[in-house]
């Protein structure tokens, strides 16, 4: 090694030894005569003191050359610091090195980013020089902290009897309800792989294998829009099991993830057991399947309060068999039309046709919004919602789905707004009974809520012809503050049943067959029951450090545009590439790459 201890080791108990460390130059200060240098590595920093006198003209005139990020190895003696000049805040704040002789490793440009702390620049810039950005502390600290993540899972599921399996990359489309990212065959013209969006059909067939009990830390690929938490490429920690139960999961899996928290975060476990909620008492309550249960604010029914009013818009919803839920929102009392139209297009977002309020006046009485529509029914309203002098109270008219989550949005949205959220601690939750599908059809269809291998409660197989909507899952989701952070259910392991759930979903008989036929064939062969889970491991680490967003825990995450900026990916590629792979670019693409 180049050298001998980190920059982060040594103490006073090291004081006259004899020392090389190697690093970059986090700062330097010339005092005339002295020069000092914090030399840093991954562990940390140690003052490096270079005099002229001890040291001699050609190591004084190298550390005069030096500049931020040289990358210099050092070799001296460790003394203890002057009286007085200690520095607390450093592990190594007691000792200094003093030079006899300094080599460059390298030279570097200035450069565009600070590492020695943060700039406030423009993320671009940062994943542009994701390199630079990764010397950073706090991108260190992530990245270890990710590593012991790992490492306690690894150990955890090891010591269990899991098996840890690479499954491949190239193989053919996994629906997770995202686009696939295609790679096109050289070999076979015209056909395609396509990267799984999750190992989801090869951990099953793992299980026909026999292989009983397995993980993964997997690469999964989606083309979906980009989110704080979701990038085209992402980390699962992937699990399944034979023979298991959703009990049994939610056992191991409270307990793996409570001890990998206390153990690895930053960001402290709340205290108490994880609550299971189903998924109607999560909806009807909180507006969401994923609720951030770090604060209160809760939905509430008041459809029996406004069946009979003469305002035409709740009692004409409830009429159709829709729902009136109301959210109060603590402190909004004053609040201006804007505020209101503001919220509005949240609840619009999540597809309300509006959003209807009322506001109070310092005694607590209704004023505003639709309070002269409701003059019979705010004193009701108010007593069971809890509205107090200075609250406003909003309101979601519309069938159960959409009036809880329209609501919902705006639940999270101002609990944001509002500073309700706690993300200093992570508040877990296990949401459990999710319906088998969407509770909307789309395109006139069911569509799987979970993925299409999901179970059907056992007992409610039998409702799927007639009320397929109402049907529940053997599916689950762990959530943290508001983000899932895992999901998973008991599958199918039945040809006919999973044939059935095809055929209900719009995949006719040669379809299913062309892209599950393997699956459904293996079905055939003696496939035991099984289950399993997927957790998003870079959300995890997310929460765990603290961080809003997943970019922060991975170390060369795509742009919002799923661009890597640093190696300017996706990029052209020359013609004979395209030859070679039987592809021809044709519309916008050809236009743009002429262009370039
Ligand atoms: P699911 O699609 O719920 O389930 O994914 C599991 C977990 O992966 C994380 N996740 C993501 N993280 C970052 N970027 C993304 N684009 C992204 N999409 C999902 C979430 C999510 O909870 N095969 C099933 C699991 C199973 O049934 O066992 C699956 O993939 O944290």
């Amino acid at each position: 090694m180049l050298k001998t201890h980190n920059c982060g080791e040594l103490r006073v108990e090291n004081v006259g030894e004899t020392v090389t460390l190697a690093g970059w130059v986090n700062n330097y200060r010339d005092m005339g005569g002295v020069i000092f240098i914090d030399l840093r590595d991954r562990w940390g920093l140690t003052q490096i003191v270079i005099d002229a006198e001890k040291a001699g003209d050609a190591a004084y005139n190298t550390a005069d050359a030096a500049r931020s990020e040289w990358v210099l190895q050092v070799t001296g003696t460790v003394d203890n610091r002057l009286e007085g000049m200690n520095n607390p805040n450093l592990d190594t704040g007691e000792v200094e090195i003093t030079v006899q002789t300094i080599t460059v490793l390298n030279k570097a440009k200035t450069p565009p980013i600070l590492i020695d702390r943060e700039g406030g620049e423009d993320e671009a810039l940062r994943l542009k020089y994701r390199y630079l950005d990764l010397r950073r502390q706090r991108m260190q600290r992530n990245l270890t902290v990710r590593h012991n993540t790992i490492n306690f899972i690894r150990n955890f599921l090891s010591d269990r009897d899991f098996l840890e399996i690479e499954t491949p990359i190239l193989f053919k489309s996994t629906p997770e309800g995202a686009r696939d990212y295609l790679v096109p065959s050289r070999v076979h013209p015209g056909k395609f792989y396509a990267l799984p969006q999750s190992p989801q059909q090869l951990k099953q067939m793992l299980m026909v294998g026999g292989i009983e009990r397995y993980f993964q830390v997997a690469r999964c690929f989606r083309d979906e829009d980009q989110r704080s938490d979701r990038q085209p490429e992402f980390t699962q920690l992937d699990i399944e099991m034979s023979f298991v139960e959703q009990a049994d999961i939610i056992e191991l899996f409270s307990q793996m993830t409570k001890e990998m928290i206390n153990a690895h975060s930053i960001i402290p476990l709340k205290a108490g057991d994880i609550p299971v909620l189903t998924y109607r008492e999560a909806m009807d309550t909180y507006g969401s399947d994923r609720p951030d249960l770090s604060f209160d604010m809760k939905l509430v029914d008041v459809s029996d309060l406004v069946a009979d009013t003469g305002f035409k818009v709740f009692s004409g919803t409830i009429k159709n068999g829709g729902m009136v839920k109301a959210l109060v929102l603590p402190g909004c009392g004053h609040y201006s039309r804007k505020d209101m139209a503001d919220l509005e297009a949240v609840a619009k977002k999540a597809g309300a046709k509006g959003l209807a309020f009322m506001l109070t006046d310092e005694e607590g009485n209704a004023k505003g919004g639709i309070s002269k529509f409701l003059t019979a029914e705010s004193a009701a309203i108010f007593a069971r919602a809890g509205v107090k002098a200075g609250d406003a109270i909003v309101f979601g008219a519309d069938t159960r789905f959409r009036a809880n989550t329209a609501l919902g949005e705006v639940r999270s949205h101002m609990g944001a707004k509002l500073g309700l959220r706690n993300m200093n601690e992570l508040a877990l939750a296990w949401v459990v009974d999710f319906p088998l599908f969407e509770e909307e059809l789309a395109n006139g269809r069911p569509t799987p809520m979970h993925h299409m291998f999901t179970s059907p409660k056992q007992e409610q197989i039998p409702m799927l012809k007639e009320k397929p909507l109402d049907v529940l899952a053997d599916a689950y989701d762990l959530i943290c503050n508001g983000f899932e952070i895992a999901g998973g259910s008991i599958r199918i392991h039945n040809r006919e049943l999973q044939n059935g759930i095809m055929n209900l979903i719009g995949m006719d008989e040669e379809e299913a067959h062309d892209q599950f036929g393997h699956m459904l064939e293996a079905f055939e062969y003696g496939a035991p029951p099984h289950g399993g889970m997927a957790f998003g491991l870079d959300r995890v680490v997310a929460l765990m450090t603290g961080e809003p967003n997943i970019r922060e825990v991975m170390a060369f995450p795509k742009n919002q545009q799923a661009q890597d900026l640093m190696a300017d990916a996706p990029s052209a590629v020359v013609s004979q590439q395209l030859d070679d792979i039987h592809l021809a670019l044709s519309g916008r693409a050809l236009i743009d790459q002429m262009e370039e």
